[in-house]
């Protein structure tokens, strides 16, 4: 693989030295429409660092981008931020290619990748706030527990006034293009929110923590390096504002309508009721479960104020594809919702009970009682469904005005 990868510089310091993944598209459940990049970075100060590795599967990319810069065995140390996965499972690969004095990680950081690679006698604690030295170059590993795990720290280069963040400020994005000036702004944003909806959303009080402990550090941040996607070096500040934005889960006047349906009976009642929040001035978007992936709801659900949820009843149980996405966005705990449940039944309507009695236990303010309709809705059935959609969209103007903008 030497010769056809090359390290991507970053600063005179640092190269991105990661692998990029275009075909993967499950990463846990979430859609990685775009593919990802597993980014790693190497420091070559009098000592040379390795940040983070890189996933199974990708050593040898990762070692022949190494290769282009220096030989892998003058690499002094690896830097685990994260023990994941998708950035250590090339770790034992890489240590019987580099051959470090040290890895260094947390001490949850040692104890995870203990209990996922049998890894020891290699492996070093960092205290919170250490700063290791590579001779003229300074690194200062700090903790930032659930961000994404227990061990999860981020480390900062101080010469370069650079953070290697981890999963913090990332997204799925596989490119070439590894600067944020060089990718096109909307596709950041979107999957910028779209990772921080599936993956940090349930975490944001740790978000929050982590995001004071590093401003705790009163250090200048000229370039975020995540373990994601584009480097952060145009305007690093526009990820940390959105993440101070996302982590308290502003709402605004919008709906989202999940549902699926077996014979269109459940879809009319959905149409309706969309029909209904528009009509009413709500954003609204419908979002049939044979077309759309749990985690593009999630991603709406970064910021709608509504979330009205569907399914027939099948087999006295809610139809599954509904149960999937209501137990995936629940796990994702979205605060300060408000709802309803709706659906056609047969002969047991057991499926928007369900529903509701799930959206409470999520904490969702139900507006309605579960609405129900025996087979097929009929014009009067029809006209109930419209109603709630009203309903609702008055809710929603009274909570968050007019404006469907964030
Ligand atoms: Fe990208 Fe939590 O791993």
């Amino acid at each position: 693989m030497t010769g056809t990868f090359n390290a991507l510089k970053v600063t005179d310091n640092v190269y991105w030295v990661g692998a990029i993944d275009f075909a993967v598209r499950d990463f846990h459940g979430y859609l990685t429409s775009r593919g990802t990049t597993y980014n790693a970075y190497l420091v070559t100060g009098e000592k040379v660092a390795l940040i983070d590795t890189v996933k199974a599967g990708f050593a040898d990319e990762m070692l022949a981008r190494i290769a282009s810069v220096t030989d892998p065995r003058k690499i002094d140390v690896i830097v685990s931020n994260h023990a994941e996965p998708d950035h250590s499972g090339s770790l034992t690969e890489t240590i019987a290619a580099c051959e470090p004095e040290k890895v260094y990680a947390s001490k949850k950081g040692c104890q995870a990748l203990r209990a996922h690679y049998g890894l020891d006698g290699v492996l070093t604690a960092v205290e919170d706030g250490q700063t290791l030295s590579l001779g003229n170059l300074d690194l200062t590993c700090v903790e930032t527990p659930m961000c994404h795990w227990p061990d999860s720290m981020v480390t900062y280069l101080h010469e370069d006034e650079l953070l290697f963040s981890q999963d913090i400020f990332g997204m799925h994005l596989a490119t070439y293009e590894m600067f944020d000036d060089l990718v096109d702004e909307s596709v950041m944003d979107h999957e910028a929110a779209k990772y921080y909806a599936n993956i940090l959303l349930p975490l944001s009080a740790f978000v929050t923590k982590a995001l004071r402990r590093v401003e705790e550090l009163d250090i200048s941040l000229k370039i975020i390096a995540p373990d994601h996607g584009p480097i952060w070096r145009d305007d690093p500040a526009k990820i940390v504002r959105s993440y101070v934005r996302w982590a308290t889960q502003p709402r605004v006047n919008k709906a989202i309508v999940v549902y699926d349906t077996m014979w269109k009976s459940t879809e009319r009642m959905a149409r309706a009721i969309g029909e209904g929040l528009a009509s009413g001035g709500a954003h609204t978007r419908l979002m049939p479960m044979s077309s759309c992936h749990r985690s593009d709801v999630a991603t709406e659900l970064m910021d709608a104020g509504a979330l009205v949820v569907g399914a027939p009843t099948l087999n006295a149980q809610m139809f599954p594809t509904v149960a999937d996405v209501l137990t995936y966005v629940k796990g994702l705990r979205p605060r300060g919702l408000i709802g309803a449940a709706f659906g056609s039944y047969g002969w047991g309507a057991r499926a928007s009970k369900q529903i509701g009695d799930m959206l409470e236990t999520m904490q969702v303010e139900l507006v309605a009682e579960p609405l129900e309709v025996n087979y097929v809705p009929g014009t009067e059935a029809l006209k109930r469904c419209y109603e709630l959609g009203r309903t609702i969209a008055a809710k929603l103007r009274d909570k968050f005005g007019h404006s469907p903008s964030a």
